[in-house]
């Protein structure tokens, strides 16, 4: 017998027991620590090229269970995860988190009431995807420490310095790295101790340059946002929509934000024109003050663009330079905001008196009004207190070019969904689904109260209403929806809470020590106060509980509607459409056969 062969194919076949492990998981510790995976009693520790992700491999006769910890630097480990984790081929491709189990949530969206006339985003602009949360790390300059401690300047005014930054985003596939910069955005916001950014990427991450995140840090469900976001969007209002992400600003754990994209020409592109950014048009925010005013109106006051400028109210958002009517009537840039006004005023002028049913397709040849009813539709089911219809702001007005066509973009959600009232409210505000929206000093409501002065347009807004609310907005279809969103941040949320003490600034904003608990019980009907210290204001109602009154209220208003027969068509039930009528039609074949 040979005994050098018999040796080697020992060693071959002990070689061929020892497996290799990959492991790569996001750390949320600071960049202090390391990461080391656990396993049969041993230790590893992992390596970093791109904090926060540690990756390593493993050779290993079997490995089943493992978990992370954290490790000091010099390998003293200092916390161990109570998940037990079990190793398989798909979790090894993926880049796990460090404390949140590694699961595949199956995230529902909000049933579709209407076809979107826009969506249409390109390839290299995919949507965000619903069942993921990303994990966002910058390392910023000095200027950093300046933002955190100093979100406002003397005098309250905003401290909105860019600091220079380099991203390092990671979801469960992907890992993208980029330079840029990050800015404190908002204002009401900022008076928060977890304050919201915009961040700026000198590489495209997703097809974006630009997006927000924002802090979520006055609602203990941490999803009123995104479910307006998500109203907007299954009624088809152009809106932007966004990811949960995990945020990590040089050693400071930040904790749960919403990634959404910022309104930009890339947006617009991207949503409106296939990508084409030479179709983009010109896109004005409208920007309101309350309650000292002023407030965009959208009246027709001439046709010199500095008294739409002085007014205060009309920010120029996007200007479109290649707008040659624009050019010849050179009114810096405000050229289609006065155009919309003027067109409007003419409108009312020959329409308002007789009403005639010949008003609404003039209205229609230069207005988006079934995207308007539907976001009057929205603002009115989830009470909107500082948008639109109350407060005619966090709105964008956009001439899209490519139609001839103005609509309305709706932005900024922080006031939504939430049932408290507002000093703009009248007293029965939860029973009214028209007249909600109370009286404002020194606002006139000449846009919306001129339109819905129109009985069809009136009709169109209440059947939008009646299909919204049968399709979309009522408690069956918010309970699993919110179900499966919680279930995808569950894990997130006392970590996200209990970082807000742990934050090293020492800027002295508003803090909500919301827990757990609250975040369950105000997905629910758990009415969760504000606690001391933080605004005037408070948080009546659970989101199921105000969708519940909200849906009864409203159905009461709309149940004289008939939703006629062509609304009934929307990519979802075309198809089942499609059977019926073919089903039809077979038997009527048989009938007539047989
Ligand atoms: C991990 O989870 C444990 C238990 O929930 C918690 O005490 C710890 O702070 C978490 N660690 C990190 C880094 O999030
Ligand atoms: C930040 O980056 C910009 C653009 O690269 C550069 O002009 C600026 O000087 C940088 N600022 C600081 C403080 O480094
Ligand atoms: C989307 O945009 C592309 C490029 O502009 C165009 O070819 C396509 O027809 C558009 N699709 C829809 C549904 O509008
Ligand atoms: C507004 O713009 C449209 C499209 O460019 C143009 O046809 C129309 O004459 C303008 N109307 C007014 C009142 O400026
Ligand atoms: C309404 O007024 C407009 C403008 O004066 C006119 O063109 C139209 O014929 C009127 N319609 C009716 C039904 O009176």
């Amino acid at each position: 017998m040979n005994i050098k062969l018999f040796v080697s194919t020992l060693s071959l076949l002990s070689l061929s027991y020892a497996n290799v492990y990959k492991f790569n998981v996001v750390s949320l510790s600071g960049s202090n620590n390391i990461i080391g995976v656990k396993y049969n009693n041993q230790l590893t520790q992992l390596s970093t090229s791109a904090f926060p992700l540690f990756t390593g491999v493993v050779n290993a006769d079997k490995i089943d269970n493992y978990k992370y910890v954290v490790m000091e630097k010099d390998g003293k480990v200092i916390e161990e995860e109570s998940i037990n984790r079990v190793y398989s081929e798909s979790n090894s491709i993926i880049n796990e988190v460090y404390n949140r189990t590694t699961k595949t949530v199956d995230v529902i969206d909000l049933p579709k009431v209407f076809n979107s006339e826009y969506k249409n985003n390109s390839e290299k602009y995919p949507d965000f995807p619903l069942n993921e949360i990303f994990n966002i790390y910058a390392k910023c300059d000095n200027t950093y420490d300046t933002l955190k401690n100093q979100p406002f300047l003397e005098d309250k005014k905003r401290n909105d310095v860019p600091t220079n930054c380099t991203f390092n985003i990671i979801t469960p596939n992907e890992h993208y790295l980029t330079t840029g910069s990050a800015h404190i955005i908002g204002y009401g916001s900022r008076l928060y101790k977890k304050v919201s950014w915009g961040l700026k990427f000198d590489s495209k991450i997703m097809g974006r340059k630009a997006v927000k995140i924002r802090a979520l840090a006055n609602d203990p469900t941490l999803m009123r946002e995104k479910i307006s976001a998500d109203l907007y969007n299954s009624v088809g209002v152009p809106v932007q929509r966004g990811v949960y992400a995990r945020v990590m600003i040089n050693d400071d754990v930040w904790g749960l934000y919403y990634l959404i994209d910022s309104l930009n020409k890339r947006w617009l592109s991207s949503y409106f024109h296939g990508g084409e950014k030479s179709k983009v048009g010109t896109n004005y925010i409208l920007v309101s003050t309350h309650p000292t005013g002023p407030y965009a109106d959208l009246k027709y006051i001439g046709d010199d663009s500095l008294s739409y400028i002085e007014k205060g109210t009309y920010g120029l958002d996007e200007d479109d330079t290649d707008d040659l009517e624009a050019i010849k009537n050179n009114q810096n840039g405000y050229y289609r905001l006065i155009n919309f006004t003027k067109m409007f005023n003419d409108w009312i002028l020959k329409y308002g008196q007789n009403k005639s049913e010949e008003a609404i397709p003039e209205l229609e040849k230069f207005l988006d009004l079934e995207s308007t009813l539907k976001l009057l539709a929205i603002e009115t089911l989830t009470l909107a207190r500082d948008n639109f219809w109350l407060v005619m702001s966090n709105t964008a007005l956009y001439y899209n070019k490519e139609i001839n066509k103005y609509v309305f973009i709706p932005f900024d959600f922080d006031e939504l969904m939430k049932g408290s009232k507002s000093d703009y409210f009248p007293d029965n505000y939860m029973d009214e689904c028209i007249k909600w929206a109370g009286e404002v000093s020194g606002l006139e409501r000449h846009f919306i109260d001129n339109i819905l002065s129109f009985p069809k347009i009136l009709e169109r807004y209440n059947i939008i209403l009646a299909k919204t609310l049968r399709d979309a907005f009522n408690v069956k279809a918010f309970t699993p929806y919110i179900e499966s969103v919680a279930n995808l941040i569950r894990e997130d949320v006392q970590w996200n809470f209990d970082l807000l003490d742990k934050l090293p600034t020492t800027y002295d904003g508003y803090t909500n020590h919301y827990t757990l608990q609250n975040f369950e019980d105000n997905l629910k009907n758990g009415k969760v106060e504000y606690f001391k210290g933080v605004i005037a204001d408070n948080n009546p109602y659970g989101i199921l509980e105000y969708v519940g009154i909200r849906e009864g209220k409203c159905k009461a208003y709309t149940k004289d509607v008939k939703i006629p027969i062509e609304d009934e068509i929307t990519t979802s039930n075309a198809i089942s459409l499609k059977i019926s009528i073919t089903l039809i039609i077979s038997q009527i074949i048989l009938l007539l056969f047989f």
